[in-house]
C-alpha cells in the first residue's frame, strides 16, 4: 500500500477506502471492520440472494448494493457507528454484516445481523450480537437496544433472545409487521455521561 506523507507532521495520509482504524471489534472467531468499495462484489452477491433476504426486504441489485455501502459509510460518519462488515478471522472471508443502525425516523438503536447461509447455525450471529451489544452499552453508553424482526424469522428471534432481548412490541417497517425485541443496559453497565450545555 502506498501512503503519501504529509510534510507538516509526517503523518501518513490514508488512502481512500482505508481511512484510519478499520477494525471496530473482534470476537474469538469474528472481526467487525469498516466498509471498503472493494466489498461491493461480496455485498452485491449477498443482497441478491433470496435465502438471505427472505425476511429483510427481498433481493436487490448491484447498484443498490453500492448505494447501501455508501449509506453504511455515511451512517458511520454521522453517528460514529454503523452496520459493518463481518469477517471470519480464521479464513479472512467476508461472511456478512452486523452492527448498530438508526437512520432518521427509526424507533431506536438497532443491533442487527445478516450472515451468509454457509456459516449459519455455528453461533456466529450470537457471538457478534453479544459483542456489539456490550460495545453499545459499555463503551457508547447507549441505554437501550432493539432488533426489528419479521415474525416468521425464527432464527433471528432466537439470536435476539440469546443475547438477552425480550419481546417489547410491534413496529410497521416499510409496510411489514415486525416484532420489536429489545433490552436495556443494566444500570451498573451504563457509564455516567456528562453532557455539555
Ligand atoms: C438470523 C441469522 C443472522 C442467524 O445467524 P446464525 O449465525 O445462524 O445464528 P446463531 O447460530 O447464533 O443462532 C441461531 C439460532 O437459531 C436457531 N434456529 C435456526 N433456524 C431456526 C428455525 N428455522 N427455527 C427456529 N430456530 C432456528 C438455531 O438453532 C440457533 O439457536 P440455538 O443456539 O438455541 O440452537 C441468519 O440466519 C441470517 O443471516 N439470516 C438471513 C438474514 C436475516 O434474516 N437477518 C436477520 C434480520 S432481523
Amino acid at each position: 500500500m502506498s501512503a503519501l506523507s504529509c510534510p507538516a507532521d509526517e503523518r501518513p495520509i490514508p488512502e481512500v477506502g482505508d481511512a484510519g482504524r478499520v477494525t471496530e471489534l473482534t470476537t474469538s472467531r469474528l472481526e467487525l471492520r469498516r466498509w471498503r468499495e472493494a466489498d461491493l462484489d461480496e455485498h452485491a452477491a449477498m443482497i441478491a440472494d433470496p435465502q438471505i433476504n427472505r425476511y429483510v426486504g427481498g433481493p436487490t441489485d448491484r447498484a443498490s448494493a453500492w448505494r447501501q455501502i455508501a449509506i453504511f459509510i455515511g451512517h458511520r460518519e454521522l453517528r460514529g457507528w454503523t452496520s459493518s462488515v463481518v469477517v471470519e478471522r480464521q479464513s479472512g472471508r467476508v461472511v456478512g454484516r452486523a452492527g448498530l443502525w438508526q437512520p432518521e425516523g427509526y424507533p431506536g438503536v438497532e443491533v442487527g445481523w445478516i450472515l451468509k447461509p454457509g456459516v449459519w447455525n455455528q453461533g456466529y450471529a450470537t457471538e457478534i450480537g453479544q459483542a456489539v451489544r456490550d460495545y453499545a452499552f459499555d463503551t457508547l453508553g447507549i441505554p437501550h437496544l432493539l432488533s426489528l424482526i419479521h415474525p416468521d424469522n425464527h432464527a433471528s428471534i432466537r439470536v435476539a433472545q440469546k443475547i438477552g432481548a425480550t419481546l417489547e412490541g410491534e413496529y410497521d417497517l416499510n409496510g411489514t409487521r415486525h416484532l420489536i425485541y429489545g433490552q436495556s443496559a443494566r444500570s451498573q453497565d451504563t457509564p455516567e455521561r456528562t453532557f455539555m450545555p
